[in-house]
């Protein structure tokens, strides 16, 4: 079932609504009775005097839910607190508030009124198709959850019809095709994320790297893009020693995907995207504890975010090349599994000498990074759940960055800003990378405890030959605990939208 979400109020218009959304701000419940009214005089009154209470104080976020019991043609109305001057993630969180109220209510058809001073605000801030983009993201992926494997399915609530209605004379003022365009590239951009984060979300006896090689290939297929999907035989031949080696302890075997999407066939400039995907991490003989290992199903989450920005591209098309690599494996001790001492020779010809096998994320990288090169990449952004370290330094609250190129480093910083995607860069000074000096090879794959999501990244760096490289440590960021604005628990498929703003963007 897909959702039907337009702007204004249709001709059908005595469809039957389950509930209304209205955002309002504090000014204008102190304004008293004003002449404008929010949305009946007797709800209007009813808001008030929880206003006047201090139970509704119009804060960001804060949601009343109220019964118009036949005053008004939607059961409830759904006031959220909204604060002038609001940005884009301000609106989605705004939405995403809302999203959770609808969900409870199983209110399926609804009207989210736009009030003229949002109205003004966002004409005069962000702009129109800013915020109707965001508005729509914040109501969609908030209610985009897990959903259990379970004997008696039941099914994930969805919306069915959603309608951003302007209210009062901003609505005749305001450009209805920037508010279509903002609602069009909300829909999908959320689709871009609910496919990462539905990936995500698989367990490991499903997603194995052959499977995640299949979702690729029905991608492609589905938005006629070139892929290859290299096998072991074939990763041998390329002497992609880095992936087989992750790869070799699992009865599952790795892959090597490539998908290639060429929009400016004239330019010589293609962005290469490489996204870890290990599909389920145990560390390897440098076995994980048992606690908490569940969540290495989330090993992929790299993967899963340049697939689901591919997809938006695809279907955006802009004029640009990029080239998405995804080295996937699964890391598993088993008698024929690498292990500390072994010394790797990488398909790029540097040697490896093998420290920890539970730094397995950077090794199938490093291959992947040199895979992109040798297609053409002339510039590299690499997404990975690459180190727990990351989690010590930024929590869960922006994803760790490391660079080689401060150029692009700003690139993708504005594109995360424009997401609302929090990135957080980290000094790669060159005393980090002597931390991953070997006395057995070029490198060894730990650089140790301290500052190791530096270390992890300097070490993918080092197979970026000189190239523009950005590394996006996403360990923290591409699984939660549990929910917050319109990131569920779970898989949160960051970085596809931030992937997307960059690439588009660069036309
Ligand atoms: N996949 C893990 C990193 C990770 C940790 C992701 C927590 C998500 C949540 C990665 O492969 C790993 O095990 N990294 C090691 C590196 C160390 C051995 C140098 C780590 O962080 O402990
Ligand atoms: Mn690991
Ligand atoms: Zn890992």
């Amino acid at each position: 079932m897909t959702v039907r979400f337009t702007y204004g109020v249709r001709s059908e218009a005595n469809q039957s609504l389950d509930a209304i959304i209205r955002f309002v701000s504090r000014e204008e419940l102190e304004q008293g009775e004003a002449d404008q009214p929010i949305v009946q005089p007797q709800i209007d009154e009813a808001l008030r005097s929880l206003f006047a209470k201090g139970l509704f104080k119009a804060d960001a976020e804060q949601v009343k839910v109220i019964a118009t019991l036949g005053l008004y043609p939607a059961a409830h109305i759904i006031f959220v607190g909204y604060e002038q001057g609001v940005t884009a993630t301000g609106l989605r969180l705004a939405a995403a508030a809302a999203a959770k109220s609808l969900k409870q209510l199983q209110a399926q058809s609804v009207h989210l009124l736009l009030p003229e001073l949002l109205i003004k605000d966002a004409a005069a801030g962000l702009g129109i198709e800013h915020a109707a983009q965001a508005l729509t993201e914040g109501l969609l992926l908030a209610l985009h959850v897990r959903q259990p494997l379970k004997r008696e399915q039941s099914e994930r609530f969805e919306l069915k019809d959603v309608a951003l209605v302007p209210q009062g004379d901003a609505a005749a003022a305001s450009d209805a095709s920037a508010w279509e365009h903002g609602i069009a590239k909300g829909l999908l951009y959320a689709e871009g994320v609910k496919l990462a984060r539905d990936l995500t979300n698989l367990p490991g006896n499903d997603l194995t790297p052959e499977r995640l090689a299949y979702h690729a290939e029905e991608l492609a297929r589905e938005h006629d893009l070139e892929i290859e999907v290299i096998d072991e035989w074939s990763a041998a031949d390329q002497r992609m020693g880095g992936l087989l080696a992750v790869g070799q302890g699992s009865v599952n075997p790795p892959r090597m995907i490539v998908i290639h999407y060429k929009g400016d066939p004239n330019s010589n400039e293609t962005w290469g995207l490489i996204g870890k995907g290990i599909t389920f991490d145990t560390g390897g003989i440098s076995l994980k504890r048992a606690e908490g290992m569940q969540e290495m199903i989330s090993d992929m989450g790299g993967a899963a975010a340049v697939l689901g920005a591919i997809r938006v591209i695809a279907e955006l098309k802009p004029a640009v090349n990029v080239i998405a690599v995804i080295p996937t494996a699964e890391n598993m001790p088993s008698d024929r599994a690498f292990k500390p001492g072994d010394v790797l020779t990488m398909m790029s010809g540097h040697t490896v000498e093998v420290v920890n096998t539970d730094a397995e994320g950077r090794l199938v990288l490093a291959d992947g990074l040199t895979t992109a090169i040798t297609r053409g990449a002339t510039k590299l952004v690499d997404v990975a759940t690459l180190t727990g370290a990351v989690l010590v330094a930024l929590g869960s609250e922006a994803t760790g960055a490391v660079t080689n190129n401060d150029a692009l480093f700003k690139q993708v910083h504005d594109a995360s800003e424009r997401a609302g995607e929090r990135i957080w860069q980290l000094p790669a000074y060159s005393e980090f990378k002597k931390k991953i000096k070997s006395d057995a090879a070029d490198l060894k794959n730990s650089g140790g405890r301290y500052g190791g999501t530096i270390t992890g990244g300097l070490f993918i760096g080092h197979f970026a030959e000189g190239l523009p490289w950005v590394h996006l440590d996403i360990a923290g960021t591409s699984w939660l605990e549990s929910s917050r604005g319109w990131e569920p628990k779970g898989a949160t498929g960051v970085m596809v939208r931030t992937l997307v703003e960059l690439i588009v963007h660069q036309e």
